[in-house]
């Protein structure tokens, strides 16, 4: 069975116990899969097809989204996309929290080149856990790409992530004028709520995808402190 022959981004089920071909690179026991194929890297997070190098437009407007931005915390590592791109943008530190041991260990052997470049940054710093648990300090940003949001979870504990008690701890986290910004794969008008009651209002950024015939548009939720 081919596992991507025609992947839907972070849409699509596949099972856990699908057998790879010789092309894959990491199968960590934590149900990340990081594999290349004909030069395009691809993320499998829990048998769901996350994303893949051939069309990474919001993974860059969520780091867009936060820029300027010196200090920004990052939830979700993927395929280094939304890091590098603050990077680029004149970020001074990326906190990068993941989920998955093996795919920051991966960076760091640097799996692809996009992941090697961000481990070996010293700007960056890779911190292996659940970003429900590693919010603290001062930010001038903070990111959220951890799944599909909440209409579509690939991890179901994950569901805390989209609720008021978290969001208010990213928005107290937050430096004067700071920004949060949500990553989601559908619009959610319970979350546009939940962040406008707790910010006073919220901002909606589409962005359109094509990949094929296909066209997406995932949207992006931004508050600020
Ligand atoms: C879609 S990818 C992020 C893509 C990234 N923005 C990029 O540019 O490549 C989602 C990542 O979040 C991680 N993740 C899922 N739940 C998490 C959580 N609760 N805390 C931290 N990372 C999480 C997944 O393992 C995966 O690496």
């Amino acid at each position: 069975m081919s596992l991507s022959a025609s992947p839907t981004p972070r849409n699509p089920r596949f099972p856990a116990s699908t057998t790879f071909g010789h092309h894959v690179r990491v199968i960590s026991e934590d149900g990340i899969v990081l594999r290349t194929r004909d030069g395009v890297d691809e993320l499998i997070v829990n048998g769901v097809f996350a994303m893949d190098s051939t069309e990474v437009s919001s993974e860059l407007a969520l780091a867009d989204a936060a820029l300027p931005a010196a200090r920004v915390l990052v939830g979700g590592l993927g395929l280094g996309y939304t890091a590098a791109r603050l990077l680029d943008g004149g970020a001074e530190l990326v906190r990068v929290v993941e989920l998955s041991a093996e795919l920051v260990d991966a960076a760091r052997r640097g799996a692809t080149a996009q992941l090697g470049r961000l481990a070996a940054d010293p700007r960056v710093e890779l911190v292996t856990g659940d970003i429900a648990d590693a919010i603290e300090g001062s930010w001038d940003a903070i990111l959220l790409d951890v799944d599909n949001g909440p209409t579509f979870l690939i991890h179901d504990h994950n569901a805390r992530l989209y609720r008021a008690e978290f969001l208010r701890r990213c928005l107290a986290a937050l430096a004067p004028s700071g920004r949060l910004v949500v990553w989601c794969e559908s619009a959610s008008a319970d979350l546009a709520a939940t962040l406008s009651e707790l910010a006073g209002s919220v901002e909606t950024i589409l962005v359109p995808v094509t990949r094929g015939q296909r066209h997406f548009e995932y949207v992006l939720y931004r508050t600020y402190s």
